[in-house]
């Protein structure tokens, strides 16, 4: 009798303070075409955690969808506290709009539903148009016209016409409120988290690791962000198609020096990808800029013995395997260059002869943007921008793009540039 009260009494107090409420919810490509993966977060570990999903529309007290249960992983041995939970949903069928809820089987507590739709799974070479946003350098938190917030808002308005989402890197700025304890600060990454939660739920969110996301030893980013990688624990570079289009997501803050694990690996796909595809687009980003022009170390090429690296080490395989366009953030302002290779502008947006490659770190960070240019460079189209914004690239068919820079002050597209597909 004492024995039951007691555990009675222990079982209210679980239950009281027990919170298996899923929060952050995040879509990702996964490792098939026909596969997304859906991952979120909760304080307490759920014991039947669950993906509920449909292609119409319904609610998660009836039993009219799929389940795909979840696996749950932990925080709790990295001064972070919180259970990533994460499902893969395969089989999907293309060009289709699911909907989905993610919660505890047991418990009956569910997200709202949410909706994405599927990509076309095409044969090599051909192109079914879409359109993709992208950008680096948000944070959270940021004030005034220069924030985040309107990054999120702006992209949400546009989110039923884009395909997916790339972040490319410096993504919750949780590192910034560093003390002697610790080097990452779950409170600011549970609030990115959050803030993003109404694009993410309903956008494939993809991305990159930039320097200040590699706190922890990247365990941190690598249980949240779940990318197609071989190993989603241990390596942060993988590729994915979508639509005709081939990209591949690398990282600037690992080792990608000749003979590196990165680099056999980025020379490995873009060979297997361009010897079967001669003539399909190529997109590839990471962190950092190849080439930049603001005034700061990493835009400078004689100052940065890093930069000097990562150029020397792979420029050299965009050029060898025409991969046609580099997007990445790190310096917080947007610009593009002309076909470039080796410092050297080559060819015409109309005929590349090398790859095009733009900057996008402009999410709008608290660490502001960066206002000064060095003198234009010879490999520079002209178009350099400090204003807070995002990318959208628009596969138009197999010969055509167009680039276009989106401000977040009006919610405008403020640059727009057509790209014909290069042969190099
Ligand atoms: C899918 O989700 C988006 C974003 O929340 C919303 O705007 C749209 O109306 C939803 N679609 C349907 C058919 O419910
Ligand atoms: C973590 O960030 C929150 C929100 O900005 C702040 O209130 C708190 O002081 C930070 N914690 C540490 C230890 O820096
Ligand atoms: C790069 O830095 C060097 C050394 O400080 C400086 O002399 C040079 O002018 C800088 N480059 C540009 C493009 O301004
Ligand atoms: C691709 O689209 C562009 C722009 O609309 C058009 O000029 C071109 O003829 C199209 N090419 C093909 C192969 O459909
Ligand atoms: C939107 O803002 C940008 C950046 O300040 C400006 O260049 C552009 O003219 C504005 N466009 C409109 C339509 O207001
Ligand atoms: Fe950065």
């Amino acid at each position: 009798m004492k024995l039951i009260s007691t555990f009675f009494i222990l079982s209210i107090i679980i239950n009281c303070c027990f919170s298996v409420i899923p929060t952050s919810v995040r879509l990702a490509f996964g490792k098939n075409q026909d596969e997304v993966r859906v991952t979120w977060w909760t304080d307490d570990s759920m014991d039947s955690p669950v993906v509920l999903y449909n292609t119409e529309m319904f609610l998660p007290e009836q039993d009219s969808a799929s389940g795909q249960e979840a696996t749950v992983m932990d925080y709790d041995t990295l001064g972070f506290h919180g259970h990533p939970t994460t499902a893969v949903l395969s089989g999907l069928k293309e060009m289709t709009q699911y909907f989905y809820t993610v919660g505890n089987k047991n418990s009956g507590e569910y997200t709202e539903v949410y909706n994405f739709t599927t990509g076309k799974i095409n044969q090599l070479g051909e192109i079914t148009p879409f359109t993709f946003s992208i950008f680096g350098d948000m944070g959270y938190g940021g004030k005034g016209l220069d924030s985040d917030f309107y990054t999120v808002a702006n992209l949400y308005e546009r989110s039923n016409d884009l395909a997916f989402n790339i972040h490319v890197g410096d993504i919750a700025y949780a590192d910034e409120t560093w003390d002697s304890a610790i080097n990452g600060n779950q409170t600011v990454w549970n609030q990115f988290l959050d803030s993003i939660n109404p694009v993410s739920s309903h956008l494939i969110y993809m991305t990159c690791p930039g320097n200040h996301d590699i706190f922890y030893d990247l365990s941190v980013y690598r249980r949240t962000w779940l990318m197609p990688t071989d190993d989603s624990y241990e390596v942060s570079w993988y590729s994915f198609d979508y639509n005709g289009v081939h990209f591949v997501g690398i990282s600037s803050e690992h080792d990608f020096l000749p003979l590196s694990e990165q680099h056999t690996w980025i020379e490995n796909d873009l060979n297997t990808f361009r010897s079967k595809n001669p003539d399909s687009w190529i997109v590839m980003f990471a962190h950092r800029p190849f080439y930049c022009s603001t005034v700061w170390n990493w835009c400078n090429t004689t100052k940065d013995d890093l930069k000097k690296a990562f150029v020397y080490s792979l420029e050299n395989l965009l050029y060898k395997y025409n991969v046609d366009m580099f997007i990445s953030g790190h310096t917080h302002s947007s610009e593009r260059t002309l076909p470039t290779y080796d410092g050297k502008p080559l060819g015409t947006y109309s005929n590349p002869k090398a790859t095009i490659h733009i900057t996008v770190g402009t999410g709008g960070n608290s660490e502001g943007n960066q206002h000064n240019w060095y003198p234009q460079p010879i490999w520079s189209s002209g178009y350099r921008i400090s204003d807070n914004g995002f990318g959208l690239m628009n596969f138009i068919n197999s010969t055509t793009l167009s680039w276009q820079f989106v401000a977040n002050i009006n919610n405008t597209i403020v640059d727009e540039i057509f790209i014909t597909k290069g042969q190099f």
